[in-house]
């Protein structure tokens, strides 16, 4: 069964489509490579033993998108990670982010409209609830204002795959609502490969750990939490990457009782910054310099996932634990030193 993954170079698509590929799907890839590289390809080989069929393609590029799908028109369904996902950059240029998640999306629906292509996953993000406030979030739990245009081009995305559900019943959508991926794969083949400055905390930590940067700095310690700083749910990529070989096989095998359903993808574990630091010192034996700085603006105070939903339907559960995927985070970050 073949399926197309678009992003398929980026971090949460990469090891996506190693799972993939251990579950005997084919994986047409593609990316533009704006934000990641062409070697991962060759780690994702390395990793699977299989051959993947890489196309270079802004998704933007409408004929270009309709001349891949032509091309691949059996596939039996499509992951779409692509799009751009930096919180600051959104803030600096909305336009940016606007044109380029939603018009990306557009043109892979279109196509598959045009193609009859009876599957689609759709990477959403926690971000969509905003300041939510009930915890542990549900996927009833409501949407609230956005907090960012990236936000924003998520909550829109949901709202158009919603309305192209309700006028083609014969396709099947799945949004998958990721809370805060971290890790890499226990090979240290392939991981995050942060472009200039890292967005996200695990990152900055293994930076630092490794003299990159020169030290860590916790984003306020005075909130309403156990420890004073803020609650997240972290979650190992490879954890994520198999609830999409779930999601798909869900739908392929017709188990869905709508043809727009959506999952939470999060451990359900709601863990503070400094328990993150302290399980990363814990799993790989390194100090890390740190100190508490000022509270971040926009950061909300806690978020963490109920799964329950994804657990029970998809059958999914995590196989992995913080420290495996500080451990493993760390493991990338020095294997990283040796490449780049
Ligand atoms: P990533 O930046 O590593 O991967 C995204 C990939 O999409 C990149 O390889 C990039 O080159 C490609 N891309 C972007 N715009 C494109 C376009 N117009 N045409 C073709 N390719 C394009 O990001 P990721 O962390 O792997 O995220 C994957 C998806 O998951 C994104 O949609 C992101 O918004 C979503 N998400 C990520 C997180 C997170 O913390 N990593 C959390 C929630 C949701
Ligand atoms: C985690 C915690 C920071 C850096 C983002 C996006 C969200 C989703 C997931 C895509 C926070 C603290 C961080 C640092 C720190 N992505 N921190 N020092 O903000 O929860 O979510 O990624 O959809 O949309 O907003 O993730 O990794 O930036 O921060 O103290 O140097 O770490 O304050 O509490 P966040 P993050």
């Amino acid at each position: 069964m073949k399926v197309i993954v678009t992003g398929g170079t980026g971090y949460i698509g990469s090891h996506t489509i190693v799972d993939l590929l251990e579950n005997n799907f084919d994986v047409v890839c593609v990316d533009n490579l704006s934000r990641s590289k062409k070697y991962t390809l060759v780690e994702i080989e390395k990793i699977s033993g299989k051959k993947i069929n890489f196309y270079q393609i802004d998704l933007c590029d409408k004929q270009a998108v309709l001349d891949l799908f032509s091309e691949h028109n059996d596939a039996v369904g499509v992951i779409h990670f692509a799009a751009l996902k930096s919180v600051p950059e959104s803030v600096e240029n909305p336009l940016l982010y606007y044109t380029n998640n939603i018009d990306s999306l557009l043109n892979v629906l279109l196509a598959i409209q045009q193609f009859s292509i009876p599957n689609f996953v759709f990477s959403s993000s926690c971000s969509v609830y905003g300041n939510a406030e009930q915890l542990p979030v549900t996927e009833q739990t409501p949407i609230k204002n956005a907090e960012s245009p990236y936000a924003h081009t998520k909550q829109i995305g949901e709202d158009i795959i919603r309305n192209f559900a309700n006028t083609n019943p014969r396709i099947n959508s799945i949004l998958l609502r990721y809370f805060n991926p971290i890790g890499a794969h226990p090979s240290a083949l392939i991981g995050e490969i942060p472009i200039d400055q890292p967005n996200n905390l695990v990152p900055y930590i293994t930076q630092t750990a490794i003299g990159k940067l020169p030290q860590l700095t916790v984003f306020g310690n005075d909130y309403p939490t156990r420890d004073g700083s803020n609650i997240r749910d972290y979650i190992h990529v490879c954890d994520i990457a198999h609830a999409h070989t779930l999601a798909l096989n869900f739908l392929i095998d017709k188990k869905n009782t709508s043809n727009c359903d959506v999952f939470n993808l999060g451990s359900g574990n709601g863990v503070s910054v400094l328990e993150v630091i302290q399980a990363f010192e814990k799993a790989t034996l390194q100090k890390l310099n740190y100190t508490i700085g000022a509270r971040r603006a926009g950061d909300v105070v806690a978020v963490y996932a109920d799964n329950t939903k994804a657990a029970k339907q998809l059958n999914w559960q995590c196989k992995y634990n913080l420290e495996d995927a500080m451990q493993s985070a760390w493991n990338w970050e020095l294997k990283m030193q040796e490449l780049f």
